[in-house]
């Protein structure tokens, strides 16, 4: 384990515990000057289109440029001061730059910046993965790592593949799995994300709703009219992220496995929002009892240093084969020394935070205050709104309070909280003032 420094030490006023101050108005100019050369330089699918856009629909104008993070602050680059209920798309879990991530990139970088791929491994990405081993729930104790979410999934489905033999998948609606082109075909999040590339799609995934009838799972893989012979992955995230914070409904995840077993089928936990803590379990899947064949993690687990994993079992893993010759699945900077060494020491202060304890009680905390509204588990909650859209116009009006949050669902009706667990008593409660008046606001204004 490395050195943590103490919790009171780390998150100190001045180190990411202090309440937002706002100094200019939300954008500054700064930052409107920052997104003009964005506009012209960054590819209009992206931020700028999007920001400008916002305006025409009253959701606020460019985007804040984030200039500095530390805890649950964010600092722009006109100087105000932000709480983030985001940790950057759950990434910041365990607080914005994390003393302990930093020393340990600081440490790592000029001893061995970067490895060689597959070929020539390194220290810190062997010791990440006996780390990843012996935190992964039952025996999944072997790796893909990658640079991204998208990425694991990927590694998830070529190993399904291999593992059964079979090339179709099932997955659900209202899922996100990420944008590459071997994710997006499971993903069915929006289909503003599939539509103009359908045609260089593949076609081998199905779609049920997200926790359906069982019954009509088996129904559609018994075959042999529906196809559903073919399908040899079942890729499911164990609670619905970006889709809406959607718990399953209980046994739902316990009856994909009895079926996947029955019919020989891989399945695969997308973990990477859900996973290390952020539902008030180690893993989603903790919470009814179920392990899955692949487990999919990312986001949090180098404390915001890019990286994903796709963690087996040794016996579907082992359907790889041995690697002779070239490795037929590998990337330039697999197992990143830096990003490993940030990693490992990320899951040393997860351990010793405790981050379900926290995760649990942010959720307690804000059941207390918004009660029927809240969707979702421990530290990953939406906040149901009135009407379709409603959660980009909160977003806006919370942000010029000097909250940040994101919107979610795919209405675009629930308000994501997944704050970093360094949020403060003090900061949750304010936070959770803001977006009350935001909420209300909208509602006088929407209805
Ligand atoms: C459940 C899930 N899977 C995969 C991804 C894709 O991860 P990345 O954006 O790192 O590729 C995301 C991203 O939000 C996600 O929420």
């Amino acid at each position: 384990m490395c050195e943590i420094p103490a919790m009171d030490a780390v998150w100190s006023e001045a180190n990411g515990h202090a309440l937002p101050t706002l100094i200019t108005a939300i954008p500054g100019p700064r930052s409107q000057a920052a997104v003009d050369v964005l506009a012209r330089h960054e590819s209009p699918g992206i931020t700028a289109r999007r920001a400008r856009q916002g305006e025409a629909r009253g959701v606020g104008k460019d985007p804040i440029v984030w200039d500095r993070a530390a805890g649950a602050n964010v600092w722009d680059l006109d100087g105000n001061r932000f709480v983030d209920l985001t940790a950057a798309f759950g990434v910041a879990l365990i607080g914005h730059a994390h003393p302990a991530v930093v020393a340990a990139v600081q440490e790592q970088a000029p001893r061995l910046l970067h490895g060689m791929g597959d070929v020539f491994p390194n220290g810190p990405r062997i010791a990440l993965m006996e780390r990843l081993a012996a935190v992964a729930p039952g025996d999944l104790s072997q790796c893909i790592l990658t640079g991204g979410g998208a990425e694991a999934v990927e590694a998830a489905l070529k190993t399904a593949a291999l593992a059964s033999g079979r090339p179709g998948v099932l997955a659900f609606w209202g899922s996100y799995h990420g944008l590459s082109y071997g994710a997006l075909p499971a993903t069915a999040y929006k289909d503003d994300f599939r539509r103009p590339f359908h045609g260089q799609l593949g076609q081998h995934v199905t779609h049920l709703p997200y926790g359906c009838d069982l019954a009509l799972i088996d129904a559609l893989l018994a075959g042999p009219a529906t196809g559903g012979e073919l399908i040899g992955a079942i890729l499911v995230e164990p609670m619905l992220g970006r889709g809406g914070n959607v718990v399953p409904p209980a046994g739902w995840l316990a009856g994909l496995r009895r079926i996947a077993d029955e019919r020989g089928v891989i399945l695969i936990f997308d973990e990477v929002y859900t996973g290390l803590g952020r539902t008030g379990a180690w893993w989603a899947g903790d919470h009814d009892g179920v392990v899955p064949d692949v487990l999919c993690a990312g986001k949090a687990l180098a404390g915001g240093m890019p990286i994903g994993v796709a963690i087996a079992t040794p016996e579907v893993m082992g359907a790889w084969g041995r690697s002779v010759g070239e490795a037929i699945h590998t990337a330039t900077f697999i197992g990143h020394p830096v990003v490993a060494a940030a990693a490992l020491a990320t899951l040393d202060v997860m351990a010793a935070m405790d981050v379900p304890a926290l995760a649990r009680a942010f959720e307690a905390a804000a059941r207390a205050r918004f009660g029927e509204r809240v969707r979702g588990r421990g530290a990953m909650l939406g906040l149901a709104l009135p009407s379709p859209g409603a959660a980009a116009r909160v977003m806006g009006r919370a942000l010029k309070r000097g909250v940040i949050t994101l919107p979610g669902g795919v209405h675009g009706d629930i308000l994501g909280l997944t704050p970093p667990l360094a949020l403060s008593d003090a900061q949750r409660d304010h936070a959770f003032d803001v977006l009350a008046a935001a909420i209300a606001e909208e509602e006088a204004a929407h209805g």
